[in-house]
């Protein structure tokens, strides 16, 4: 696949960014909220640095390193966040990343997004593994990888050095077995028959690093 698709949720249109959405990105990403539990938001935000970002994004998933969406809501087309895959091409495997505006949050946009990410990662790019972590203080970020599906796998303890200090990543994954599994039964169903995201082709191919 050459090009980023659009994926389609109930709410949310999943697209790839373009330059038009830079001044959003740093708004929204520039909010210290956002940078705090995460590990590759700077902060602060300057000028340019959506730009360049955005910037990468077509080659890396040409590249099949990165596919990353912006989180726009169907309505009033408006940037709600970001979201996407790092790929680790030779091991069938990706870490999800996320971000919401912090006048999003607690809608379930996150795990609206996040889920039409990981059928897009299962059913069209093939994965065999999704994973992510979070801080153990950043329990809102558990909940949607909890609601996606993923396990717990266990805690990297002292793993990441943030604004100085030590901290524990929890780190989480789903395999694909799991997420085509039906929820609540112990029979699998085809994988044909997983709903996934309705796709569209688009005009721009995008992917990038959150
Ligand atoms: C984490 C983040 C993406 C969540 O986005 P969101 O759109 O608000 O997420 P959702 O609404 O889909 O789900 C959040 C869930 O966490 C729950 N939650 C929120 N705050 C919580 C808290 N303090 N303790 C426990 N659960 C909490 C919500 O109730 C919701 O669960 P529910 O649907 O069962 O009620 C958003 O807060 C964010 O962007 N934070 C900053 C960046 C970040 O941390 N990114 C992730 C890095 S790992």
């Amino acid at each position: 696949m050459s090009r980023l698709p659009v994926l389609e949720t109930p709410r949310l249109l999943l697209r790839p960014f373009a330059l038009s959405d830079a001044r959003s990105v740093q708004a929204l990403a520039g909010d210290a909220a956002i940078a705090d539990t995460t590990l590759r938001i700077p902060h602060p935000y300057e000028n340019g640095m959506a730009e360049e970002w955005i910037g990468t994004h077509e080659r890396l998933f040409e590249s099949g390193e990165q596919a990353n969406f912006a989180i726009t809501r169907k309505t009033n087309r408006e940037l709600v966040g970001a979201i996407g895959l790092v790929i680790e091409g030779g091991a069938d495997r990706a870490e999800l990343g996320y971000w919401v505006g912090k006048p999003g949050w607690g809608q379930g946009y996150c795990s609206e997004a996040g889920r039409a990410v990981l059928a897009f990662g299962f059913g069209t790019l093939h994965l065999q593994k999704i994973h992510a972590c979070f801080f153990p203080r950043n329990p809102a970020s558990g909940r949607v990888l909890e609601k996606l599906g993923m396990i717990r796998e266990g805690v990297l303890r002292r793993h990441v050095k943030k604004n100085g200090i030590y901290e524990d990543i929890v780190v989480c994954g789903i395999l694909r077995e799991e997420w085509f599994k039906e929820p609540g039964t112990t029979s699998r169903r085809g994988e044909a028959d997983r709903k996934t995201p309705s796709t569209e082709p688009c005009d721009e191919g995008r992917v990038g690093n959150l």
